[in-house]
């Protein structure tokens, strides 16, 4: 699926839709790839048809797939300063949509939002039981990491090792499940903008830097150009949530491929529930902003998709 959004660009020469096409039909692909590998193994049993099901629902033939994009747009970005490996960034860009998938599946479930519609298509609980969906989800969470540690030589040990690193921080406790914690103890609650702002950065954008870091770390960036994509990746990953809670105010579920307006009906806290609709628009720029100028702080050569992505993050339709 093509995120329906149009690249004004600075740089004439990129063409973000082929780009983004590329990438996507890539991704696809080693998603397909990784998942069948791992319901077949040579030297074991095949794994159970009643969990890979719900896996490969939850996981192909839907969603934008900006987590991926990012990873594969930061190498490309510090590819020609850094150590480049493409295997290293296609298993990332996996691997971080494995987990994203894993969340959603959790996060529709009648004990989270209690969601019946994910990406346009009955949510894993509704088309295969809770338990199902539940142990769906774990399986995810492991098959990334094993995406992440290949028993080749395809990618380097110390790349490893940051991956899974980078990943486990952004997935955890103090990352994407910590968010989730704080987003359901908050239910009916008016949270203040700085406890709202913690919330949104940890069940979000933390995955969405860590995206961005885990592409640079594909290509052995050095710390300075970490540094300055992590202020790009939390702006960019707190502008995501701020639009996320926007359209859910804003748009149709068809259009979203999930049930509009289920925040105000839930009494989630979100920025539109706090600052209202214009000042939540006004501050989802100003994040856009703040993504643009870290980059133009590192005046990377190929930065192009990284920029393209930002805008689109907040000017998408879904
Ligand atoms: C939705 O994420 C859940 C949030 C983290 C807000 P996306 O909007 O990226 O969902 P897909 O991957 O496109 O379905
Ligand atoms: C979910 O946030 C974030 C994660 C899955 C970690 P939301 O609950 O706002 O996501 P949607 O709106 O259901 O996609
Ligand atoms: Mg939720
Ligand atoms: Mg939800
Ligand atoms: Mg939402």
């Amino acid at each position: 699926m093509v995120p329906s959004y149009t690249a004004t660009h600075a740089n004439a020469a990129f063409d973000f839709t082929a780009w983004m096409q590329m990438q996507l039909t890539d991704v696809e692909k080693a998603l397909d790839a990784f998942l069948l590998a791992s319901a077949h193994r040579a030297d074991e049993q095949d794994a159970p048809a009643s969990l890979i099901d719900p896996m490969r629902y939850a996981v192909l033939d839907g969603g934008k797939r900006l987590r991926p994009l990012l990873v594969l747009a930061a190498h490309d970005a510090v590819a020609s300063s850094g150590t480049p490996c493409a295997a290293a960034a296609m298993r990332a860009a996996c691997a971080v949509e494995l987990i994203h998938a894993y969340s959603l599946v959790h996060d529709d479930m009648p004990c989270m939002d209690n969601d019946v519609l994910r990406r346009g298509k009955p949510t894993v609980h509704v088309q295969y039981g809770e338990a199902s969906a539940l142990l769906a989800g774990d399986a995810l969470q492991a098959l990334a990491f094993e995406l992440l540690t290949p028993q080749d030589t395809s990618v380097p040990a110390i790349v490893q090792a940051q991956l899974c690193a980078l990943l486990a921080r952004a997935a955890g406790c103090a990352g994407m499940a910590g968010g989730q914690a704080i987003d359901l103890a908050s239910v009916g609650v008016k949270l203040s903008q700085s406890t709202l702002r913690h919330m949104h950065q940890l069940k979000t954008g933390a995955l969405l830097k860590g995206s961005v870091l885990m592409g640079a770390a594909s290509a052995q960036a050095d710390d300075t150009v970490l540094q300055a994509l992590a202020v790009y990746g939390e702006a960019l990953g707190l502008a995501f949530q701020v639009v996320d809670d926007i359209l859910d105010a804003t748009a149709d579920s068809a259009t979203l491929g999930k049930t509009a307006g289920k925040d105000a009906l839930q009494e989630k806290p979100t920025y539109v529930s706090i600052m209202g609709l214009e000042a939540s628009q006004a501050y989802a720029a100003g994040l856009l902003q703040q993504a643009l100028n870290a980059l133009d702080g590192l005046a990377l050569p190929h930065d192009d998709g990284l920029r393209a992505l930002a805008h689109m993050v907040v000017h998408r339709a879904s």
